[in-house]
């Protein structure tokens, strides 16, 4: 069952909606999950642990280090090119943003792209409604969806979003947090939602000297460390679980192979952690592994975007080739 509820109506005629659809994602069992991740070899914990309110304020600060690039680039090129990549995707399109957050990024497009709908997507709806709310402050006349959802296991159906060629936007590299199998899923579930005559608008961060990735995962002032780190603190209070923060050490390593950062928590010293009715041990330098960022040529962008039945029809990039900015168009 879905609930559409009309949160406010157009008082004045200049002004537009916003609206909540609530596709009422279920709730995950996250004690049973951990125990599930931390069973397995190599052992894991999801990436989606590390976001309680201390890990989104240390994702904040993160995102303005020296050393992590990704996000002032990408948002240099958005700025630089705003109006060439609304003039490549068109005006009065309804555009579609999975893990809207913040809504950063799409404010700097929303004055050239004009959209007839901005629905964003997030599992938290009094966020995304507070959001909307800041959005419409600078952008009266927008007309908004919120969508509850869960984005890696639901998109809203074409049928429950407003007519109109449909625009996926998803920006951040966020998709280099997907595992390969994952990112074709994802993407497939994103050309469901947008059809035939739909796209995608996303945010990729490129393959490119290894010390300068491996720096933005390993900032001298230790703040990715200790978002990672976080993530322990966080199962403790989801799960009664008893790891103690300071056994651990954050690690931020290349995989040549993969192409991928992989980040850990190093155990530095033999230890024991309850968690629930399990009984985990750990010898010195055992791991737990907390996330993959990938990183892409824009050959592997078009393999997994064509595999996923988008062909890629514009980008955009910074002078130092660091990020890019593609724009796909469904078959
Ligand atoms: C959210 N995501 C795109 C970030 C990244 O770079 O892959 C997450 C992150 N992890 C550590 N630093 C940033």
């Amino acid at each position: 069952m879905t609930t559409m509820q009309a949160i406010e109506k157009t008082v004045r005629k200049t002004s537009g909606s916003i609206s909540l659809l609530d596709l009422k994602p279920p709730v995950a069992d996250q004690t049973a999950e951990i125990i599930e991740g931390l069973t397995q070899t190599p052992r894991k914990i999801s990436p989606k642990y590390f976001y309680d309110h201390k890990g989104s304020t240390l994702f904040d600060a993160i995102t303005e280090l020296e050393e992590y690039y990704l996000t002032r680039t990408e948002m240099g090129i958005m700025a630089k090119y705003a109006k060439d990549i609304a003039d490549t995707i068109g005006q009065h399109k309804i555009i579609i943003e999975p893990g809207s957050g913040s809504a950063e990024k799409i404010r700097l497009l929303l004055p050239d792209l004009k959209p007839k709908c901005y629905v964003p997507i997030e599992i938290s709806s009094d966020y995304m409604l507070t959001v909307a709310q800041n959005i419409r402050e600078a952008f009266p006349e927008l007309n908004m969806l919120c969508v509850k959802a869960d984005y890696t296991h639901q998109l809203p159906t074409k049928r429950q979003l407003p007519e109109g060629e449909k625009v996926a936007f998803f920006p951040g590299s966020t998709i280099g947090n997907f595992t390969p199998d994952q990112a074709k899923a994802f993407l497939r579930s994103v050309k469901a939602m947008v059809d035939h005559s739909g796209g995608l608008l996303i945010g990729v961060d490129l393959k490119k000297s290894v010390p300068t990735i491996e720096s933005a995962y390993n900032d001298k002032q230790g703040v990715t460390a200790e978002f990672n780190k976080n993530m322990l603190t966080h199962v403790n209070r989801l799960t009664g679980s008893n790891f103690e923060v300071s056994n651990w050490a954050h690690l931020a390593e290349y995989d040549h192979d993969e192409g991928c950062i992989n980040m850990h928590l190093v155990s530095r010293q033999t230890q024991k952690v309850n968690l629930s009715n399990h009984s985990f041990e750990f010898a010195h330098n055992d791991t737990i592994h907390t996330e993959s960022c990938y990183k892409f040529s824009l050959q592997d962008c078009e393999r997994l975007f064509n595999g996923a039945g988008f062909s890629v029809v514009n980008y955009w990039t910074d002078v130092n080739g660091l990020f890019a900015i593609i724009y796909c168009q469904a078959r």
